[in-house]
């Protein structure tokens, strides 16, 4: 057993209904097998156990892991592209680079960069989408293994209007989806998700074979993108018979309580209805959003409509892997939108970063540091000296400490990081490491 020591601080009942930050100064968290099983403060648990190796974390703050609940494995060498609307920017940046994970040399070497970029960021937990090509997804969980971050991916799968190169069809597509499944369902820490990746370029038949592949894997989560940007909505519609972008997906049996979407900046009231009838969950990715000019994310609608919304990174169009810089862009959208704008205090987005993106991925043992929770923490600690070192020493309270944490911290003061209680190494790889 393992006692951590130092500030932590969390969210372990929802301040979007009335919640508040947890935030425990000098506290110790008592870790066996990955588990927290005691927590009390660090002066009281260390009289319980005076025997037990101390983990010394006092000197900035302990969060939990966060949870990225939408991010793109392809696209990590492409981040920064900026200037261009999604279709033109999906044209341009990303799927030339997608292209390149045929070489599954090439996808090796990308899967390490990505999953060293989430680890490295704070990032214990993922929702991943894969590549086009089934051995390149392959790697992405190997490699994902080997460091020890909670991956849930998949086989990315299109059918029309994309470069031919990326194109499969639906039986294929079930094959090769089934074939993943099977050696990395349920295995470790890793997840399938089936990945259409948007209506735009999936036909129904498509669709159709990715709810077979949901319907005989038990318990993989479905993703997909959703009312990002106009141009793309409007060719949906023409596409899909008039039907709305949420419909095609609730349509082919893809909807459920297991399905994230990311986006969803234009929906209509109707598209909150269906989603929060179905009990699926939306990945907000504000830069994004921001980057890309797709627009302000209507968090107020969602929460009115019941609709459960998590934080997403949406690397390669997002800038970077840290949610400290997606909470603050989802802050910054909301102020914009005035009166239209739901307010984010930090225990709000410390949430969507954490607890919000755990229930979304169905991830009941992580988002929080309560006793019975799996130990996925990041110790936070920034230089001496630098402005989030000099604002920490300056603060009144621990809600005052995470305001500085998402104004200024970066995933450079992410010290160390553990999943399950075991500290994942965030030096690159050696060679050798990287063979699948
Ligand atoms: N819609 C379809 N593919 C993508 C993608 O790679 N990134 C974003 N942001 N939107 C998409
Ligand atoms: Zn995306």
């Amino acid at each position: 057993m393992t006692i951590f020591r130092g500030t932590f601080l969390d969210t372990p009942e929802d301040p979007f209904t009335g919640g508040t930050l947890r935030a425990d100064v000098d506290a110790g968290l008592l870790v066996e097998d990955g588990v927290i099983r005691e927590r009390a403060p660090y002066a009281e648990l260390r009289r319980r156990h005076p025997a037990e190796e101390v983990v010394d974390l006092t000197g900035g703050v302990v969060l939990p892991g966060f949870v990225d609940t939408h991010v793109h494995f392809p696209q990590v060498r492409v981040i920064g592209g900026l200037g261009m609307p999604l279709l033109d920017w999906l044209e341009r940046c990303a799927l030339p680079e997608e292209a390149r994970m045929a070489d599954l040399g090439y996808a090796t070497g990308v899967a390490a960069d990505f999953v060293r970029g989430l680890a490295s960021a704070g990032t214990t937990s993922a929702l991943v989408f894969g590549a086009h090509y089934a051995p390149a997804v392959d790697a992405l969980f190997t490699e994902a293994a080997r460091v020890g971050v909670r991956v849930t991916s998949g086989l990315v799968v299109s059918d029309r209007l994309l470069r031919p190169e990326l194109l499969t069809g639906p039986a294929q597509a079930y094959d090769d989806s089934i074939a993943l499944a099977k050696r990395w369902h349920g295995v470790g820490r890793s997840r399938y998700a089936v990945i259409p990746r948007f209506a735009l370029s999936c036909t129904d038949g498509l669709l159709a074979s990715c709810a077979a592949v949901l319907a005989e894997v038990p318990d993989a989560l479905a993703t997909s993108h959703v009312n990002e940007n106009p141009r793309e909505i409007a060719t949906v519609a023409e596409l899909c018979d008039g039907r709305s972008y949420v419909e095609t997906y609730w349509a082919s049996g893809l909807l459920g309580p297991r399905t994230v979407l990311a986006h969803n900046v234009h929906p209509t009231d109707a598209e909150l209805a269906l989603l929060a009838d179905a009990g699926s969950a939306v990945a907000h990715c504000p830069t994004s959003n921001a980057a890309l000019g797709s627009g302000l994310f209507p968090l107020a609608r969602h929460l009115s409509y019941g609709v459960r919304v998590a934080l997403g990174s949406d690397v390669g169009a997002g800038t970077g892997f840290s949610l400290l810089k997606e909470g603050l862009q989802a802050y910054f959208a909301q102020q914009l939108l005035g009166p239209d704008g739901h307010p984010l205090s930090p225990a709000h987005l410390l949430h969507l970063a954490t607890s919000a993106g755990a229930a979304a991925l169905d991830l009941p043992d992580v988002g929080d540091l309560s006793v019975g929770q799996s130990f996925d923490a990041q110790w936070l600690r920034p230089a001496p000296g630098s402005p989030l070192d000099v604002g920490l020493a300056h603060t009144a309270d621990g809600e005052e400490a995470l305001a500085r944490v998402f104004a200024l911290g970066t995933a450079a003061d992410v010290r160390a990081v553990w999943v399950s209680g075991e500290q994942v190494d965030l030096a690159p790889p050696r060679p050798g490491d990287l063979e699948v």
